[in-house]
């Protein structure tokens, strides 16, 4: 049963997309279980550069994909980018769940106007399109956009919600012209979906017990778990490795392993406790060669120094075993490296990161500091493989191998696809899930 889940462990933008689209190689199956176009997955591959929103990140290698049931489904935004692909000569074979929540315009709006600003969210209505998922008598599935009645049961969703809408200011003149606007909009949606549904159940069930490679791309990271993150500073699903069972229908049987991503610092975009965060001239060399600006929204992104409590926290919570560490060259040239490996929170010191958003407001980091390396040819240390390393980075990663108890499979030496080497310990997990198809 060859099933990986590729996990965030920090707060999202770990380059979970470089690393599945690494992975996608030997995928028969790509599949996104959580979130939705908050997430922005890049790829960049044969010169081109992908940035993904909701269609998983094996489609760079035009990979059979799904969009499951947990996914907070935006139609707009999957026309666009199935459209985006078509015009790079991708060819895109994506299922979209018929259990999949549809995110309709008004969640962006009411996203926009109410939750948007303390939480500082991406605005593309996902927390509103999840409430009302839960809330379920508001709530609407790819499913009912398809159905005969979806005039009535959309007209009964607007009435029941009038009120926050007009609050919001989503409404300003009659409800009925809203409604027949959305309508409209609504069978240009359901003319173009109509060939990728399917039950993603089935598709994927039926993958594994076939014995191919499917790969679970998780969106967002641990910490902005909604159950086991910041809260409230988090996202609206699951993102931990066990939201890939609920949020397509699959066994925790079915998984085989969990493949941690992290980056070799930490970075956070939006609200919310960061107890590792740095400020000034080093937090501005660590933005500005990693890039990190949000992908969805270009927001800059907060960074700070690796945070091992929280890595701790995050590999217990997903099971992680071996791990993906990226944009290791972005800290080049510094002389020593600081690394978290403790916090002390009102005087008791704790190994593992509470997942509270007080308790983490406190955490004064407790550091041992690390030596640097300097910048090098990266690419040529690729072409040269995984003994070329600088010693001192080999001396990072296997610190953190032991303080996680963790094998590295691989490590991002730029964002390109051809710039990710592979660690002596990839060929154990591939064996493991794959067997002797890891050789071709
Ligand atoms: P929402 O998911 O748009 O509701 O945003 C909730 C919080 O999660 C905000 O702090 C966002 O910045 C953050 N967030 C959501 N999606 C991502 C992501 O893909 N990467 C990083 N942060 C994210």
């Amino acid at each position: 049963m060859p099933a990986v889940v590729a996990v965030g462990m920090q707060f999202g933008d770990e380059s979970k997309g470089a690393v599945v689209d690494f992975l996608a190689e030997w995928a028969d199956l790509v599949v996104r279980y959580n979130g939705g176009s908050n997430a922005g997955h890049t790829v960049v591959a044969e010169g081109l550069k992908y940035k993904f929103h909701l269609v998983p990140s094996g489609a760079a290698r035009g990979k059979r994909c799904v969009i499951g049931a947990g996914v907070a489904f935006d139609p707009e935004v999957f026309m666009e980018e199935v459209k985006e692909l078509r015009d790079k000569g991708r060819n895109v074979n994506v299922l979209v769940s018929l259990k999949a929540t549809l995110l309709l315009p008004y969640h962006k709006e009411l996203d926009a106007s109410l939750t948007g600003e303390s939480l500082g969210t991406t605005k593309r209505g996902i927390g509103p399109a999840y409430q009302d998922k839960m809330a379920r008598v508001t709530g609407l599935r790819v499913k009912d956009l398809m159905a005969e009645d979806f005039p009535e049961k959309l007209k009964r969703v607007l009435e029941l919600k009038e009120a926050d809408l007009r609050r919001a200011r989503v409404i300003k003149g009659d409800l009925k012209d809203y409604y027949e606007e959305l309508l409209s909009r609504a069978e240009v949606w359901r003319e173009f979906l109509r060939p990728f549904l399917g039950e993603d159940h089935i598709e994927v069930n039926e993958a594994i017990a076939e014995g191919k490679f499917v790969i679970f791309e998780g969106a967002q990271g641990t910490m902005l778990d909604v159950d086991h993150g910041t809260y409230p500073f988090v996202t609206s699903s699951n993102a931990v490795a066990g939201g890939a069972c609920t949020g397509v229908g699959v066994s925790p049987l079915a998984i085989d392993a969990v493949l941690g991503v992290c980056k070799a610092y930490t970075s956070r975009v939006g609200a919310g406790p960061f107890p590792t965060e740095l400020f000034g001239s080093q937090a501005e060399y660590i933005r500005e060669r990693g890039g990190e600006y949000g992908t969805t929204t270009g927001r800059p992104r907060r960074v700070g120094w690796l945070d091992i409590p929280m890595l701790r926290y995050s590999a217990l919570v997903n099971g992680v075993g071996y791990l993906a560490l990226r944009k290791l060259d972005v800290l080049s040239g510094m002389r020593s490296i600081k690394v978290a490996v403790a916090y002390e929170i009102d005087g008791e010191e704790r190994k593992v990161a509470p997942p509270f958003a007080d308790e983490m407001s406190k955490a004064k980091p407790i550091y041992v500091e690390l030596e640097g390396w300097e910048e090098l040819d990266w690419r040529e240390i690729v072409r040269k493989g995984w003994e070329s390393l600088p010693e001192e980075m080999k001396a990072y990663i296997e610190f953190l191998e032991r303080e996680l108890n963790v094998k590295t499979v691989m490590v991002g030496l730029g964002p390109e696809r051809e710039m990710t080497l592979a660690a002596p310990a990839l060929k154990e997990l591939l064996g493991s899930l794959i067997g002797v198809r890891a050789g071709e």
